[in-house]
């Protein structure tokens, strides 16, 4: 292996050449694909005059020219992952390059590919350079187009960006289509799809009466599988014009189904590409989990248009400009659509099972990263989920019309150009007039803030003081940390519940009113921007409850000096109903880790009374929400449990964790069943919040129920398994099944198995739930499943499904005989001659190893080392597991 080449932010430099136009010719084959680019190129640079090298990999290069004349060849070099052109014209020049590929051959799934017998591109983020030479970076933006040519019976269908302008059949059976795509764009938002396809169509027009075409292309079995895409999409479009004021640019919006994919789904301009599982959906064979999903991911897809395409990054480490903030909008309009605070606990949560961990290892960085050897590594929870997190915080900070001014003023400022993060925070900040001093470090520093609150009330002067701290912890290359600007959104709750109005704050020596144009103030972000602070609220007339960093202001582990009675107060209590179901998982990790200490002194484990009878209110409850109370009565997972001891210990965990679940089923039995029965509908399936929400408290409580393993509740769970009508249930009927080892379990996962084997998407579900399983010995089972037939080790899906799902259970993967760890240092290998993205995703289940026990730690370490050592490695798998190692 050639020795891996760090890349860093702060070499960035303009490119030396621009290119201003590019036209591709693709004439597409079996054996091999020919590819033509055309490009005008001019001068980045006042007379520049350095060679252009162009990125290039796997490529056959056929000719070059220079203004229409060939080049000779001792005027460029070819490496490698490079062609360069040694001494190119002053000023404007035509190139024209032509290579030859071969798309059937790429199990990388990037570049130009073949997936079930039609072609596809996937170029971001260094993609393009698999297609033919280029400066494969964003920050050149061109207009392009895009002819292609193929056999007209084998690829009737030809899609690329933009526009179709011409179109006709050709000599030998074959045919052509000329598209043109208006908007500059880099390359990586490229994309061409070609063969057997057939379309859902529908419309929708904008706020200015732009007539849309929509399409969603698929093999034509799965068209009605696409409606709630379609739904979606246009619920996408709305959604934007009506909150952000954006509106979709063309007269055409393309999204594309492939099965091999290696990730959710890709924004190219005009032509999303989507793996299957996020678009296709029909209620016999998708969970409502899938439904939502899709709504959230063409969401995503489609708010790119605006945030990732109209305005871009200037280079990969501004990632999270385009991700970061897309993620948030996919949030908002998700919440907007469904319920509000279940999905802000199901994106907190997301947070902290699995970017909380990361950013507490090997592979911390900050959402704005410094360096990478491959970029893919870095399309992280960290770049995505927390940069979420950060751009909520500006919305918290300046408020919905203040974010909204920001965004205006972003747009107004760099449409169609490539950005940083600083212009973003620029236009937020100059919109509004504000100063968020030091607000960048949230850009720069790795590491989740750990921020200490603690309280007092003075009776006689009427104030309420509440002293906060913050510590933002080491992180690989970062010994030292600057304070973080932190919003802290805070309420103060009454002996009655209710919330006091607050009047004014003092801190910092200043004293500020609050008012809320004449209405009383119930909840006020403060502003922490040091090592440590004090903020006194004054006017206070009893001791109260505070209610701390509502709706989770800021992506920080708080510690706070509440009492177990003010937390049960608060589950009971809080108007602010995120912090109600953060109460009861401060209560539920606080007993989890205390029973885990029992554990592991060999002590018996009992469970208080308080903490069910919380629970039990929680779930006799008419007025809450009911996937509210789903998520109030679930226990915090193994994983995040895990993540906040010094020394993880799965088999603890898993025992208490699995202890109270049926402590909790046993001595809730009757409020569970009650509310199995009272939340089955004979209605035909409907995806809304109000059917979503109910059938998320039946199946919830359906598990509990199914953990007690007796006769009564497996006979309730078959039934509910025979009688669903829907995925949702009868997948959640069959997962409840399968917490208990034996025939009932073996029996219905094949008689599952038998009824679904036709329906891959369905047959990958069957594959995670038996990955994810606790049952004892599963390492042994999941090796069997990787021998079934129908696994396939190219298709990421099911690898996502079946190697994913293994390492992201504690128990079979952290197997103490380092069984489990055995498999996955086999597979990776595996896997790594095949597709190294989807290898090093796989990889990185290894890199917090030193969390765990010596014994755990010797056996996962020699795994890294066997890895690191093979022959031919990839890039993508060296950097994870030398940084894991490191
Ligand atoms: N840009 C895609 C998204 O988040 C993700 C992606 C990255 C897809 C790299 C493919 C390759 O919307
Ligand atoms: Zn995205």
């Amino acid at each position: 292996m050639d020795l891996p080449k760090e890349i860093f932010l702060k070499d960035y430099k303009k490119p030396d050449y621009l290119f201003d136009t590019v036209d591709l010719e693709f004439q597409l084959g079996d054996e091999k694909t020919i590819v033509t680019s055309n490009i005008a190129v001019s001068p980045g640079n006042e007379g520049t005059s350095s060679p252009l090298a162009l990125n290039g990999r796997d490529l056959k290069l056929l000719s070059i020219k220079i203004n229409g004349t060939e080049l000779k060849s001792d005027k460029y070099t070819v490496d490698p992952r490079h062609l360069t052109i040694l001494t190119p014209p002053a000023g404007v020049f035509n190139m024209e390059i032509v290579t030859e590929i071969y798309p059937q051959l790429n199990t990388s799934l990037e570049g130009l590919y073949r997936s079930t017998g039609n072609f596809c591109t996937q170029c971001e983020a260094e993609g393009f350079r698999k297609i033919t030479y280029f400066q494969d970076r964003p920050d050149v933006m061109a207009k392009y187009t895009c002819r292609i040519e193929g056999d007209k019976t084998l690829y009737p269908v030809l899609l690329s960006n933009g526009n179709l302008i011409e179109q006709g059949d050709l000599e030998g059976g074959k045919h052509y289509a000329l598209w043109e795509d208006p908007f500059k764009k880099p390359c990586y938002l490229f994309a061409l799809v070609a063969g057997q396809l057939e379309c859902r169509e529908d419309s929708f027009v904008t706020c200015s009466g732009r007539k849309v075409t929509l399409r969603i292309w698929t093999p034509a079995q799965d068209l009605p599988k696409t409606s709630h895409a379609m739904y979606s999409l246009k619920e996408a479009m709305k959604w934007d014009e009506e909150v952000f004021g954006l509106e979709y640019d063309l007269d055409l919006f393309n999204i594309v189904v492939v099965p091999d994919f290696n990730m959710g789904a890709m924004e190219n301009k005009s032509l999303n590409v989507f793996q299957s599982r996020l678009v296709l959906a029909s209620p016999e064979a998708a969970t409502d989990g899938d439904y939502a999903a899709i709504l959230g991911v063409i969401g995503h897809e489609y708010f790119h248009n605006w945030t990732g395409n109209r305005v871009t990054c200037r280079d990969w480490f501004q990632l999270t400009l385009k991700e970061g903030l897309t993620v948030f909008r996919d949030q908002e309009f998700s919440s907007d659509l469904g319920c509000r605070t279940v999905k802000r606990i199901a994106d907190v949560s997301k947070l902290r099972s699995y970017q909380f961990p990361q950013d507490a290892g090997p592979m911390a960085h900050p959402i704005r990263p410094l360096s990478y050897i491959k970029m893919d590594n870095f399309y992280t929870v960290t770049v995505y989920e927390k940069g979420a997190e950060v751009v909520r915080m500006y919305k918290t900070m300046l408020g919905a019309s203040g974010f909204r001014k920001g965004m205006d003023l972003y747009f107004q400022r760099h449409d169609g150009q490539a950005v940083t993060c600083e212009d973003f925070y620029a236009a937020m900040c100059d919109a509004n007039n504000a100063q968020l001093p030091n607000f960048l470090q949230w850009y720069s520093q790795a590491g989740t803030p750990t921020v200490k609150a603690t309280s007092s009330y003075d009776e006689g002067s009427q104030t309420f003081s509440l002293k906060l701290s913050q510590e933002v912890p080491p992180t690989p290359g970062q010994p030292m940390k600057e304070p973080m600007f932190i919003p802290v959104a805070v309420g103060l709750v009454d002996s009655t519940g209710e919330d006091m109005p607050l009047t004014s704050i003092y801190s910092d020596g200043m004293v500020q009113t609050l008012s809320n144009d004449g209405h009383p103030v119930f909840t006020t972000v403060l502003q922490f921007k040091k090592t440590e602070e004090e903020f006194i609220f004054n006017n206070v007339p009893e001791r109260p409850v505070p209610s701390l960093l509502r709706g989770y202001s800021a992506p920080i582990r708080l510690d706070s000096d509440l009492t177990e009675s003010d937390l049960y107060f608060l589950l009971a209590n809080d108007s602010d109903e995120f912090n109600r179901w953060e109460a009861g998982q401060i209560l539920a990790r606080k007993l989890m880790f205390s029973l885990v200490a029992d554990f592991q002194q060999q002590k018996t484990l009992a469970l208080n009374t308080k903490f069910v009878d919380g629970l039990r209110a929680i779930l006799r409850s008419t007025s809450l929400d009911k996937e509210f109370i789903a998520k109030a009565i679930t226990l915090p997972g193994q994983g995040e449990i895990m993540d906040m001891m010094s020394i993880a210990d799965p088999d603890a965990v898993h025992a208490v964790r699995t202890f109270i679940k049926k402590e909790l089923a046993f001595q809730l039995k009757d409020d569970l069943l009650a509310a199995v029965t009272s939340n089955r509908s004979s209605e035909a399936y409907v995806f809304n919040h109000d059917s979503v929400a109910r059938r998320a408290l039946k199946n919830t409580c359906l598990a509990y129920l199914a953990s007690l393993n007796e006769p009564d509740v497996t006979e309730l769970a078959l039934n509910e398994y025979k009688s669903a009508t829907n995925m949702t249930e009868q997948f959640a009927a069959l997962a409840a099944l399968s917490q208990n080892p034996g025939q009932v379990r073996e029996d219905a996962l094949l008689d599952f198995y038998n009824k679904w084997q036709q329906d891959y998407l369905v047959v990958s579900k069957w594959f995670a739930l038996q990955a994810t399983s606790d049952i004892p010995g599963n390492v042994a089972n999941v090796r069997k499943l990787l021998a079934h037939p129908a696994f396939d080790m190219r298709n990421p899906n099911k690898v996502y499904s079946l190697i994913g799902g293994f390492c992201g259970s504690p128990v079979s993967f952290h197997a103490k005989d380092g069984s489990g760890y055995k498999f996955l240092g086999e597979v990776v290998l595996q896997l790594d001659k095949i597709n190294p993205q989807v290898a090093s995703r796989m990889v990185s289940a290894f890199s917090r190893w030193r969390r765990y026990d010596e014994t755990r730690q010797a056996l996962a370490k020699a795994q890294l080392e066997m890895i690191i050592s093979a022959n031919g490695l990839s890039e993508n798998v060296y950097e994870i597991a030398s940084k894991s190692l490191a």
